[in-house]
């Protein structure tokens, strides 16, 4: 199958951050060409793109699609008492469908927001459900059932036995890491170090070597979820991942609201990849990440809405924008530019999820993950001294997005999803 895109301005995140105006070709699941004046002949469909713009899709490195269905949740609370009071009851109450439908309603947004790729950590039961959604619907997923054999408050079916727990964790792993030629992969995905014994994030450690797969789990997010791992371990909380060896290039820590400087140079010196989740973190009250200290000490980061009930809005276009806004008042108007963010939200994920040879920038080679954004309709100035990437950033919202295309297939087309609706 070839897809042949015509006249578009390609912001393509390559190395040199170049934009090409011209033509993209997609075989099969690749980018096979980007120039001028492709022919197409041969291609089984030809998309006009004249005055349209084509980034790649985005990457959304920390969600929870069971928890879609709980949107409007977190009222005023913040963390430890909202999983506590909401979120654990109401994963707890799931079932093999509700599971699926608050997959497929996560996953419809996220592709109608131009979102081509996640990392998504699921709840303790009846995540073959989600996968089942995942695998249905096209979309690009690092994902993983969550795994917590301890904790106070927990509901009883949200607690597992450690054994049980990796015990179901492999068994989704063998039959779902790799699935669609490696459109999904498995993480293990241990919730946080205070719901999990240290055997259990022993065992996910070596496991993780063994099956060569990431680990996702939540990490230094909130001031209370510290203080009660400090005094669980007798270390920071990232200090004791290093400790325990799960710190390296595996690992992928949601949130890192609250790290000192000896545990950035853990993150940067193991290769740990961190995705910050502005709006949530916000919304829970956690507090405000270093992001601009983070990319000065090379830290990996990407961009995550984290769950819909922590900020309503699993679009990326949100989490750019808050995440350039929240450092101007402190930082100045550049420190956290919109390039640097939009840079978060494609090859920074692509990074975290171990795929940056694959995704995360249109080049030819790389997976046909492919954004299609008119951005003529709703904004009236068009001017050709504005940077491209800043009016994305700062301008655009979901309702800009007409087509993505996952993999070398086309999953929304001119605002019309063509996988999933049936299904919700
Ligand atoms: N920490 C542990 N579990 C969760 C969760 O479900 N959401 C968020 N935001 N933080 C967590
Ligand atoms: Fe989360």
């Amino acid at each position: 199958m070839k897809i042949l895109i015509k006249n578009a301005e390609i912001i393509t995140m390559n190395e040199n951050d170049e934009i090409i105006y011209g033509d993209l070709l997609i075989e099969d699941d690749r980018i096979v060409e980007i120039s001028k004046g492709i022919d197409g002949v041969l291609a089984d469909k030809i998309i006009d793109a004249t005055g349209k713009t084509i980034i790649p899709g985005f990457i959304h490195s920390h969600i929870h699609l069971c928890q879609t269905l709980f949107r409007g949740q977190a009222d005023d609370l913040e963390l430890l008492d909202w999983l506590a009071k909401k979120i654990w009851p109401l994963e707890a109450a799931h079932d093999e469908e509700s599971i699926y439908y608050s997959a497929m309603l996560g996953i419809g947004e996220l592709i109608q927001s131009g979102t081509t790729s996640i990392i998504d950590m699921e709840t303790v039961r009846y995540t073959d459900h989600a996968f089942q959604a995942i695998a249905e619907s096209g979309i690009r997923a690092l994902a993983g059932k969550v795994m917590m054999d301890q904790g106070e408050g927990v509901p009883v079916n949200l607690l597992e036995n450690t054994q049980e727990s990796i015990q179901e964790s492999v068994d989704l792993l063998e039959k779902w890491n790799n699935f669609d030629n490696g459109r999904i992969k498995y993480a293990f995905s241990p919730r946080f170090v205070i719901s999990c014994t240290e055997n259990l994030l022993l065992e996910v450690r070596d496991l993780s070597k063994h099956y060569g797969v990431m680990v996702h789990t939540h990490a230094s997010e909130n001031l209370k979820e510290i203080e009660i791992v400090e005094k669980e371990r007798g270390l920071r909380n990232i200090v004791y991942l290093d400790h325990i060896g799960l710190a390296n290039p595996q690992l992928i820590l949601a949130h890192c609201v609250w790290v000192d400087q000896e545990e950035k140079r853990i993150i940067r010196e193991k290769g740990v990849k961190v995705s910050h989740c502005p709006g949530s973190n916000l919304k829970l009250a956690s507090g405000i990440a270093e992001t601009h200290d983070m990319l000065e000490n090379d830290i990996f980061l990407s961009l995550g809405a984290d769950g819909a009930p922590c900020n309503n809005n699993l679009d990326m276009f949100n989490e750019m924008r808050l995440s350039a806004l929240i450092q101007k008042p402190k930082h100045g108007p550049t420190t956290m530019d919109a390039h640097k963010v939009f840079r978060m939200a494609t090859i920074g994920g692509a990074t975290a999820m171990g795929l940056e040879k694959e995704i995360g920038s249109l080049e030819v080679g790389k997976k046909a993950d492919v954004v299609i954004l008119n951005l003529n309709d709703f904004h009236t100035y068009p001017s050709n001294d504005v940077d491209p990437i800043s009016r994305i950033v700062y301008s655009a919202t979901r309702g800009d997005v007409e087509t993505t295309i996952i993999n070398g297939k086309v999953v929304m087309e001119n605002r019309i999803m063509k996988t999933i609706d049936k299904k919700i």
